[in-house]
């Protein structure tokens, strides 16, 4: 698992891998067959050709194994006919070697393409489960099934522009999908009034963004998320709920969740307001920056064109609501 940590991008591996062959062959091929005891040493570093079938049976499945396992069995034919004129069982002894090769290699192979789609059939059940329980929450709220995911869309289009790395955007797209999750304990009264909440319905309104969190925290793969839930409605001048967190001290991916939250409802029908155009909704995001918003995440939005929101919100687009950003 550490060298899995160390050994990441897809071409790092081919060259680890080349690496490894061309390493091997050079001992197979300058370690002479005599004296004895040369001998010897030849014979134990050749099944370092064990390696690279294993290496890429691990890193590239059953297709990558046995690709690497042809090269290897080229080179080490070619040398065991080399070293070996005319003896036979030397030659077929070196031949069932070559056939423990394939079975080392293809193995591993095939248990890594199987652990490959179970994991992305499990991803996938994750997701499809979290998008049912997102979709029945929006439903219930705005009657509309999409809002939650188009957010989340919308967030990770400014992620993927403010630079953020992989494992990060996936909490930051977990978080913004889940924000208002919370919200279940809000009862009916309170979340579907249409304006006017007393103090006390505001209170219980503001507790969403807590009682989301204590739902996410416990777990494990949405600890992260549920720290952007708990902080997606603090605000960057430190005017925001529930904690009053300022600056920095707000998550990144609540920071960049805000932007395209207010963005996606500035841009949507809503029972209290029309929809508004992409420069109307980009002027209201400019006088808050630095207010509500960090201004290097209102920075990346403006570097964002309307064009690519609007590609978002198309394929997001709510069967009942306005499929355009005017
Ligand atoms: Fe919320």
């Amino acid at each position: 698992m550490k060298a899995e940590r160390y050994v990441n991008g897809r071409k790092t591996r081919i060259a680890v891998l080349i690496f490894t062959v061309v390493v091997v062959a050079l001992f197979h091929f300058l370690i002479p067959t005599a004296p004895h005891t040369y001998h010897k040493i030849h014979i134990v570093l050749r099944k370092l050709y064990f390696l690279p079938p294993v290496m890429a049976g691990a890193w590239f499945g059953l297709r990558g194994a046995a690709l690497t396992t042809a090269v290897i069995s080229v080179v080490f034919v070619a040398h065991a006919i080399v070293d070996w004129p005319g003896n036979y069982m030397e030659q077929a002894n070196q031949l069932g070697e070559l056939a423990g090769f394939w079975v080392v290699g293809l193995v591993p192979g095939w248990l890594f393409d199987r652990r490959r789609a179970l994991m992305e059939s499990l991803a996938r059940a994750n997701e499809e489960t979290l998008l049912a329980l997102v979709s029945a929450l929006d439903m219930r709220e705005r009657n509309t099934r999409l809002h939650s995911q188009r957010v989340r869309e919308y967030t990770l289009l400014l992620a993927n522009r403010f630079g953020v790395a992989e494992r990060e955007r996936r909490a930051i797209g977990l978080g913004a999908l889940l924000h208002d999750v919370g919200k279940i304990a809000v009862t009916d009264r309170v979340l579907l009034k249409p304006a006017g909440l007393t103090e006390d319905e505001w209170r219980e309104m503001r507790r969403h963004p807590g009682e989301g969190y204590r739902l996410l925290r416990r777990i494990g793969f949405l600890r992260e998320a549920a720290e952007i839930v708990y902080a997606h409605h603090e605000h960057y001048d430190g005017t925001g709920y529930p904690r009053g967190l300022k600056g920095e001290e707000i998550p990144l991916g609540a920071r960049l969740f805000m932007v395209a939250d207010v963005f996606d409802a500035l841009t949507s029908e809503r029972p209290y307001h029309e929809a508004m155009g992409y420069q109307q909704a980009a002027r209201v995001i400019r006088e808050n920056r630095g207010k509500h918003f960090d201004p290097a995440v209102v920075n990346v939005f403006e570097a964002i064109r309307p064009e690519e929101w609007e590609k978002v919100r198309k394929r997001f687009a709510d069967a009942n609501g306005d499929t355009s950003i005017r």
